[in-house]
């Protein structure tokens, strides 16, 4: 069996761009993979982050991901800073990669752009990705399209790790992204601005829709998303890509392909499309949103998230032994 290695930064509550680009495929995928799903909060403090807010965000995403469907029998999910490995390897990989490759990365470019201060680990970011992939040998990475650049470092540093320690022998398993086409929701935009990702950390609540938004408001908010010019319902990401986005969603959300759905809304107009959406995403996040508060202060999640983190435990400090040998950390041992 593959494996899959995928996570969440609880910089916030997921939208439904994290749904759809990413958790939903994480529960769809773990019936045919060994999965390690990560909540990666070391991830969240390259940035400021209030640690009271911080600390609840980081159980909150747990409890989504459980809600959402993730099984804990058969995947095996936990929180980064719980398995240390992660920090330890994150340092052999920023070793064997260069500034210039860091600098590069358009996510640093962006976010340090936002930045009164920006940290070191802001740019060091993508080495303690890499380290998560790499710890648990995954073979498959499904991520949305914002995280391909760092797909590819990823790439880059196991085919260097390898040529450079390997002797001759694959070390480190070479994962490949998993990522949706662009109309299948890999790249959800703002409800506010169809050129623009959809972000948990956008400054807008009108913008997107959180995972755990009610009823009323995802109403409103889809109520009140931008739409283009032009009559009825048909998909052109060029010429209308606010409906387009909204007929991505509305996919994801359904058991229906935007060609049907543009079959059925072809005549339509935008606020019958509008409210049959929001019903669909509501009828979605309503039962996930009832076993998420059930599962949030339960008992149950701490003993899903203990026993996760044994299991990664397990795994990750094998590779990461494989590596520190391999690079000549340590002692070598006596026979
Ligand atoms: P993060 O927390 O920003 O986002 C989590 C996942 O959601 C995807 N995503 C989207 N997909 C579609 N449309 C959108 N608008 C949208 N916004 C976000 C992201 O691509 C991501 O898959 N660096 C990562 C977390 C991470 C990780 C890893 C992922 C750390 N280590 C190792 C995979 C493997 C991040 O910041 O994701």
């Amino acid at each position: 069996m593959q494996t899959i290695f995928s996570g969440v930064q609880p910089s916030g509550t997921p939208t439904i761009g994290n749904y759809i680009g990413a958790i939903q495929n994480f529960v769809n995928l773990q019936d045919e993979y060994d999965c390690y799903y990560c909540i990666v909060d070391l991830h969240a403090i390259t940035v400021p982050q209030d640690r009271l807010k911080l600390r609840e965000q980081i159980r909150s995403l747990a409890a989504l991901y459980f809600a959402a469907g993730i099984d804990a029998d058969k995947s095996t999910t936990f929180i980064q800073s719980e398995v240390s490995a992660h920090a330890e390897a994150a340092w052999l990989v920023q070793c064997n990669v260069s500034v210039g490759e860091l600098e590069r990365m358009t996510q640093y470019k962006d976010k340090s752009s936002k930045q009164e201060m920006i940290s070191a680990g802001l740019l060091t970011y993508p080495p303690l990705m890499v380290a998560d992939i790499i710890l648990y040998n995954a073979h498959l990475v499904p991520v949305g399209e914002d995280q391909k650049q760092h797909l590819e470092l990823t790439r880059d540093f196991v085919e260097r790790f390898n040529n450079r320690f390997g002797q001759g022998n694959d070390l480190l398993v070479l994962p490949d992204p998993y990522i949706p086409s662009k109309q299948s929701g890999g790249r959800i935009m703002s409800l506010n601005d169809p050129y623009s990702k959809m972000s948990k950390s956008a400054k807008s609540p009108k913008s997107y829709i959180s995972m755990l938004d009610d009823p009323s408001s995802i109403q409103k908010k889809i109520r009140s998303a931008v739409t283009d010019s032009g009559q009825g319902i048909s998909y052109d990401s060029d010429k209308r890509p606010a409906i387009a986005n909204l007929l991505t969603i509305f996919s994801a959300f359904s058991s229906k392909s935007i060609d049907e759905l543009v079959d059925k809304y072809r005549d339509a107009g935008n606020a019958q499309f509008k409210d049959d959406l929001a019903d669909t995403i509501i009828a979605t996040l309503e039962p996930l949103q009832k076993r998420y508060y059930e599962l949030l202060n339960s008992e149950e999640l701490d003993n899903y998230l203990d026993q996760g983190a044994d299991k990664a435990r397990r795994t990750a400090d094998k590779t990461l032994n494989k590596m520190k040998n391999a690079v000549g950390l340590g002692r070598k041992r006596r026979k």
